[in-house]
């Protein structure tokens, strides 16, 4: 085990990521959930402290337990871990004059076990520096071992007793090595082989639900996508039948999908499911609704009722399950503290827990979404499931801008189908985030053998993206643009004319509503 401990830093989860991508196992605690005891208690084969907010100057600012210096095992500390580090044992930190962040690069200065791979002594790498207070006298038995214009103290280290620093990130991606100089410090320094697989995670997560949950029950939520999805048929390994699983239907789902969702995890799986096939209320709800907001804002508080009366369907249940990702939890606690606009109000089961007096299970919190889907992998979903693009939860009614019908919900399926079978045809599918038709609300002049068709302008969508946040259009041939039209236009009665959306993000969002 290698303990993380957090010291606030909006990235520390990156660290565990990438201990993760090197086959290591490792914990992150809380700097104030950990005494000398619980230390001794994890004896951990190595500690990492991650960076974070506050200064070290600053009086009654973070400090790791004091065990851990006599622990006789190797400490990375990054960025403000650094500080506590060179503070602890009696180094000098100063508040620096300003804070400094992005692109540097550090000058090799010394061989070490840490940096093998990296450039040459005399050599530079790439960094990604972030800092605010400086490092201005070393404890003892401490040396540089790299330095850069603005950081003198960029790496520092203490061989004897293993101890390390670093003013700059290795955890992210703009630090291009970062990751093999953290494997360096797990292999070399630490000694550990890097023989944890997902395989171990599962049997770990399988654990912890087990010891949270004890007898009681669980309901979880499938939406159909992969978090969901992968979070009950790891939880029902857990815990067996105390799970029941609620998937709403709502009628705006894509073609087959519910018969899908029902048939892989009540038959499949054999997990309890209630099927709550709810399309008469949904499209009821939003006939005559064409604003954006309003059909997101009445699905969702429809999705919240729905859910809550068929979650009371499971008598005495005491917990919710949900897919929640790490990406999802530093989203929701985001520092960035200005006001921000809400461009779509996305929709979730959130407030139900309080109001049912439901405790939430989130075994999937630590992970981001590739390892989820290797988490599925293992768990042996099919590898079609595990991959699928994401979907969201309003589903059809924000991809058929302006009113919704029955009829164009069903043109709009059809269209769909087609282009998603093309893609995968031509091997596209795992290259493309995200992929799907929109059904505009025009319609234009056509011809067709020898008749006049007035018929829907259909719109497609592919866009390549690592987290939906910002997003490129996916640049298809135009042989696969023109067969894909011709096919649509050909074989879904309803639609004459096919475009293809060109339009990045920002601007543009993924989805039209
Ligand atoms: P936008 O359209 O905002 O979408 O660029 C970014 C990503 O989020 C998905 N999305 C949603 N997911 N509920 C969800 O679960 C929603 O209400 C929702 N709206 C958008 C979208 O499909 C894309 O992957």
């Amino acid at each position: 085990l290698i303990l993380i401990v957090d010291f606030g830093s909006q990235v520390t989860q990156l660290i565990a990521r990438r201990l993760r991508e090197s086959g290591v196992y490792c914990e992150i605690h809380p700097f104030n959930k950990l005494d000398d005891d619980a230390l001794r208690r994890l004896a951990p084969k190595g500690v990492i402290l991650s960076g974070g907010p506050d200064s070290v100057t600053r009086p009654g600012s973070p400090r790791a337990p004091e065990a851990l210096w006599t622990l006789g095992v190797p400490v990375l500390g990054i960025c403000y871990g650094q500080q506590v580090m060179v503070a602890q044992l009696g180094g000098k930190v100063e508040p620096g004059a300003e804070r400094e962040f992005g692109r540097a690069f550090v000058t090799i200065k010394a061989e070490d076990p840490l940096l093998h791979g990296l450039a040459p002594v005399g050599g530079r790498e790439e960094v990604w520096m972030s800092h605010g207070d400086r490092v201005v006298a070393l404890p003892e038995g401490f040396g540089v071992i790299g330095s850069s214009s603005g950081a003198p103290y960029a790496i520092i280290a203490d061989p004897e007793r293993r101890f390390y620093g670093v003013q700059f990130h290795p955890e992210v991606h703009h630090t291009p090595n970062g990751a093999r100089l953290l494997r360096n410090f797990t292999h070399e320094v630490c000694g550990l082989k890097g023989d944890w697989t997902m395989a171990a995670y599962r049997d770990e997560a399988i654990e912890k639900i087990r010891a949270q949950v004890g007898d009681g029950k669980v309901i979880c939520g499938l939406s159909g996508g992969v978090d969901s999805s992968v979070a009950a048929v790891l939880i029902h390994e857990a815990i067996g039948d105390q799970l029941t699983c609620v998937f709403v239907d709502t009628g705006l789902m894509r073609m087959g999908e519910a018969d899908e969702v029902v048939s892989l995890f009540r038959d499949h799986y054999n997990i309890p499911l209630i099927h709550a096939d709810e399309s008469e209320l949904f499209l009821s709800a939003l006939e005559g609704v064409s604003d954006p907001e309003e059909k997101r804002k009445t699905i969702g508080r429809l999705f919240v009722e729905v859910f809550e009366k068929h979650a009371r369907e499971v008598g005495g249940a005491k917990f919710l399950a949900q897919g929640t990702l790490y990406p999802d939890v530093i989203e929701s606690v985001s520092v960035t503290g200005g006001p921000s606009v809400t461009i779509k109000s996305h929709h979730n089961v959130g407030g139900l827990p309080e109001r049912m007096n439901l405790q939430l299970v989130e075994p999937l919190r630590d992970l981001f979404k590739d390892e989820v889907r290797a988490l599925g992998r293992e768990l042996g979903l099919p590898p079609a499931f595990v991959g699928r693009h994401p979907f969201p939860g309003p589903g059809l009614a924000i991809r058929c801008p302006g009113e919704i019908t029955r009829d164009k919900l069903e043109i709009l399926r059809k269209a769909d189908a087609i282009y998603l079978d093309q893609i995968r045809r031509h091997g596209l599918y795992d290259e493309i985030w995200q992929a799907f038709a929109v059904l505009l609300p025009v319609r234009t002049v056509g011809v067709m053998g020898d008749g006049r068709t007035y018929d829907y302008a259909c719109a497609l969508r592919a866009v390549t993206s690592v987290d939906g946040m910002t997003a490129d259009y996916y640049p298809f041939s135009h042989d696969f643009l023109s067969e894909t039209a011709t096919r649509i236009i050909n074989e879904v009665e309803g639609v004459n004319r096919v475009t293809y959306d060109i339009t990045s993000k920002p601007p543009g969002t993924i989805e039209w509503e």
